[in-house]
């Protein structure tokens, strides 16, 4: 038994902040971020945009895209890092709001892989035959966790929910899922929690050391694109699509070289979305499927790279 994505969504919220809008925030220029990252504008959380709200939204078009049922679903999972509460999880609230049966719901805390965490684990639920059906969702208001005068950081973030169904099958979807971490890295890329404590506690927004991560990243991401076919017994030409994390377009292109796979087989959405965090590669799988490039029966390999260091890729057919 093998378990594969039956259907995908997606919720962006309406509210667009261009680079023209970042110039008058703060001492950048549209020059500067299309060139450094590759980003023109990305979606910013309005009122009713809560976590829990955008990732019910984005699973309810993933719902409907597998003809699935919220009563058929057994296991919720949410890749997150902005949940409203530390308690209810927002893989509850999404429970309630869907419908679904009372079954396990919880948040995954991955950063920025966790959408490719929260795949790892319902397939190793799926697989076991301990479920058929789990909602997988990455959703984060990342934008409100920076420091809206920090030019080093508010230009790179956006905010976004991806889900998607996978469901047991005899047909193979997932080939090879694989997870890694590394808390060496910690303090490069961190987000703390509001301390309920220490009320006067300085650090609440997210800080990244921005040119040692992207070396980091680079490096870790080649690799494990390369592992990843290495370890499947795989040939990397065998590729269709790579949906890969939309942290910088550098990055992108780097880990594509090195699949050497050209840009038109991968899908792009950081240029319009920004880095959506845990929802990044979930919104990117879901703009492939809507948009027809990704067909079912193609190979696909999704990858992501964040704080923690977090990191791992899936390798698919879709
Ligand atoms: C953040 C990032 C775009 C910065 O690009 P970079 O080429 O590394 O740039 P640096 O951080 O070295 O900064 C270069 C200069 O630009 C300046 N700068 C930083 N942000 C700027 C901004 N928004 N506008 C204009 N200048 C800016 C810096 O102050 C620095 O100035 P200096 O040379 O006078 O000191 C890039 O490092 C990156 O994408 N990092 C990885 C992000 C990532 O992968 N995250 C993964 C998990 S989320």
């Amino acid at each position: 038994m093998y378990s594969r994505v039956l259907g995908t969504g997606s919720y962006l919220p309406a509210n667009v902040r261009t680079n023209a809008d970042l110039e008058r925030m703060v001492d950048t220029s549209d020059e500067w971020i299309t060139k450094r990252t590759g980003i023109k504008e990305r979606r910013v959380a309005g009122p009713g945009d809560t976590v829990a709200f955008m990732a019910t939204e984005a699973s309810r078009r993933a719902l409907e895209s597998a003809g699935t049922d919220a009563s058929e679903i057994d296991l919720i999972l949410v890749g997150t890092s902005t949940s409203a509460y530390a308690f209810p999880s927002t893989a509850t609230l999404v429970q309630h709001a869907l419908g679904c049966r009372n079954v396990p719901a919880m948040d995954i805390s991955a950063a920025c892989s966790g959408f490719v965490y929260v795949m790892d684990i319902a397939n190793q639920y799926i697989r076991s035959g301990a479920c058929r059906k789990v909602l997988v969702v990455g959703a984060d208001i990342i934008t409100a966790a920076c420091d809206q005068t920090d030019r080093t950081t508010i230009v790179l973030f956006g905010d976004g929910a991806g889900a998607a169904v996978m469901g047991a099958s005899e047909e193979q979807g997932l080939i090879l899922s694989h997870l890694h971490s590394d808390g060496s890295y910690s303090q490069l890329l961190t987000l703390p929690y509001v301390s309920t404590q220490d009320p006067a506690q300085e650090n609440r927004f997210l800080y990244m050391k921005g040119n040692e991560v992207f070396k980091v990243a680079v490096n870790t991401l080649s690799r494990l694109v390369t592992d990843t076919f290495e370890l499947a017994g795989m040939d990397k030409g065998e590729l269709d699509w790579l949906v890969p994390h939309q942290a910088n377009l550098r990055i992108i292109k780097a880990t594509a070289d090195r699949l050497g796979l050209g840009m038109d087989r991968v899908i792009v959405t950081l240029d319009r979305q920004g880095n959506t965090s845990a929802a990044s590669v979930a919104l990117a799988l879901d703009e492939g499927v809507r948009s027809g490039r990704i067909q079912r029966g193609q190979l696909i390999l999704l990858e992501a790279f964040g704080g923690g260091f977090t990191w791992g890729s899936v390798l698919m057919r879709y």
